[in-house]
This record gives structure tokens, C-alpha cells and sequence, in this order.
């Protein structure tokens, strides 16, 4: 069954491009660049040409999805299999490709209304290695687990939403039932795979914006410490301590970005099990920093 095979990219809307590239840079360790293009900047994290596509729009949230498939076969049975089950697809013009520098792309949305790209051939810049834009132990971990996962808001139940990107040949599932005291029922959050990362997209947090974290994983550990120490010297609000998520093992702590949704920077996450389990709480910390998560989310 043709299936996205990877998150390739994804483009953010922002307020303040010249703070939000010196936040990706210096505190992340992204390499960022423009072209001269108004409004516009690249974050680079591996050979990819660019990784996240920064608009200047003042939304400061995610504008969309950029999902891989194989390749052009993959893409036709993509459009076919999204158009027989009534999703409005419109396939981009090739200036419309050539801009994300891919070889082919396609737009649509999801259940809730929310902008998807879905592409082949993406750009690979094989003589333009990564150069970070710190000092790094080692590099992002991309490869075939794809740039990294997101939650997103939904709008339209967890259900409806599991069967749209189950049309993309996502997997996935509830994995946590988080008690809520006082509340009727636990509160769920669904995770969905396409490739060997535990989730590439999950869904079930609640707040406004469509993103609630973007997380990055790096392959060195002492990459997580570095980056801690980064955001607390620049004095920057952390979201969450460091911990280990029940999941996907990834060891990992987030702060907020320039945006007012957080970042996530993790190491040594495990393989998707393909094997659908639960969990009431982490394996330890990822404690909410109180005042900070007020209208992000909890987990
Ligand atoms: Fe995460």
C-alpha cells in the first residue's frame, strides 16, 4: 500500500524572522539562510536543501505539512487513493514544486482544515554538508525516520482523524490515557507512524494553535545537555524538565520558541513497535514548569 514515508519539511508562519532565525541558530543549532527572498528564511539540519520554511505572515504557528512519498509512482497512487475517498487534492504547478524544491507536490488538507504538502524528490544538497549554526557534539538525526514529529490541534475528534491519516498509510493508535482528577474520563492522545519513528504526527493536546511542539532528535546525548544549558543562559522559558516519555523512549526536554509553542529536543528515542500499548504517565520527569504550559498542553 503506497504510504507517506516521511515528515520531509515543514513551514512555519512567524512574527519576527530576524528573531526567529537567531533563535534557530544560536539556540537550536539549525543552519538558517535566505535568498533574498522578502519575508522569507531556510533552516537546513542535514544535506536537505532546506528542513522548515519560515514565513514572515505574523501567524507564529505551523502554515503546513510537507509529507513525503517514494516517488512518482507513490505520488500518483497517492492522488488517486486521496481522490477516490473524496479529499479535494489539487496538484501544484511545477513553479509551485520547483519553490519547494521538490519534484513534484500536491495540496490538500486535512480532516480539520489544516494545509498538507505531499511531494517526491525532494532537493539534496550531497556538496553543501550541514553546517550548524553553534557548536554541536554531533548532528540532527534525520535519515529515514524523517526531520522529526509534532502534535497538532484537531478539531474534528481523535476518530476522524486517525481515518484521514490512516488514508496517508499511517499506523498508530492511542498511547496515553492520562487521568485528568475530577475529570469524566482520561485524557487520550493519539500517535501515528510512517517509518521507524515512534510517531510522526500525534494529535489530542489541547490549545489554540495548530502546532503544540516541534520535536528535533540529535544523535549525541551531551547535545541535549549543551542545548539545556543554551536556553537557560539565554534565559529563555523552559516548558517542560527533562524526562523520558513512556513511548518512544526519547529522553528529551522542551522550551519555548519565539512563536509561544515549544521546542523539543530529544536523543535515543527507540523504533515504532507496530504494536499498539498504552501508558498513564512518562517514565519519569517532563514535569510542566508552572506558569509556562498555560494554554499549551501537558504532557
Ligand atoms: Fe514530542
Amino acid at each position: 500500500m503506497v504510504q507517506i514515508t516521511e515528515l520531509g519539511y515543514v513551514a512555519l508562519g512567524v512574527k519576527n524572522l530576524a528573531e526567529w532565525t537567531a533563535f534557530a541558530s544560536s539556540i537550536i543549532g539549525l543552519e538558517a539562510f535566505d535568498e533574498g527572498e522578502p519575508g522569507r528564511a531556510y533552516l537546513r539540519m542535514d544535506y536537505w536543501r532546506h528542513r522548515i520554511i519560515l514565513d514572515e505572515d505574523g501567524s507564529d504557528d505551523l502554515n503546513v505539512l510537507g509529507f513525503r512519498v517514494a516517488g512518482v509512482e507513490e505520488f500518483r497512487a497517492m492522488a488517486r487513493r486521496l481522490t477516490d475517498a473524496g479529499v479535494a487534492v489539487r496538484i501544484g504547478s511545477p513553479a509551485e514544486a520547483d519553490a519547494r524544491r521538490v519534484l513534484e507536490i500536491m495540496m490538500l488538507n486535512d480532516a480539520s482544515g489544516y494545509p498538507i504538502e505531499i511531494f517526491h524528490g525532494p532537493q539534496v544538497q550531497a556538496d553543501r554538508p550541514f553546517h550548524p549554526g553553534r557548536r554541536m557534539h554531533g548532528r540532527f538525526r534525520t535519515g529515514d525516520g524523517g526531520m522529526g514529529h509534532l502534535i497538532q490541534h484537531q478539531t474534528v475528534g481523535l476518530d476522524r482523524t486517525y481515518e484521514f491519516y490512516k488514508l496517508l498509510g499511517m499506523r498508530g493508535g492511542v498511547e496515553y490515557r492520562i487521568p485528568i482528577p475530577g475529570a469524566p474520563g482520561p485524557a487520550e492522545l493519539l500517535f501515528m507512524h510512517c517509518n521507524e519513528r515512534d510517531h510522526t504526527v500525534a494529535f489530542g493536546a489541547p490549545g489554540k494553535k495548530r502546532i503544540n511542539h516541534l520535536m528535533l532528535e540529535v544523535e549525541n546525548f551531551d547535545d541535549v545537555g549543551l542545548t539545556y544549558e543554551i536556553v537557560q543562559r539565554a534565559g529563555l522559558a523552559m516548558a517542560m524538565t527533562p524526562g523520558r516519555h513512556a513511548n518512544d523512549h526519547m529522553y528529551s526536554f522542551y522550551f519555548m520558541n519565539p512563536s509561544g509553542w515549544m521546542i523539543e529536543i530529544g536523543w535515543g528515542a527507540r523504533a515504532a513497535t507496530h504494536q499498539s500499548e498504552y501508558y498513564q504517565r512518562d517514565t519519569y520527569g517532563h514535569a510542566p514548569v508552572p506558569g509556562v504550559m498555560k494554554g499549551v498542553m501537558e504532557i
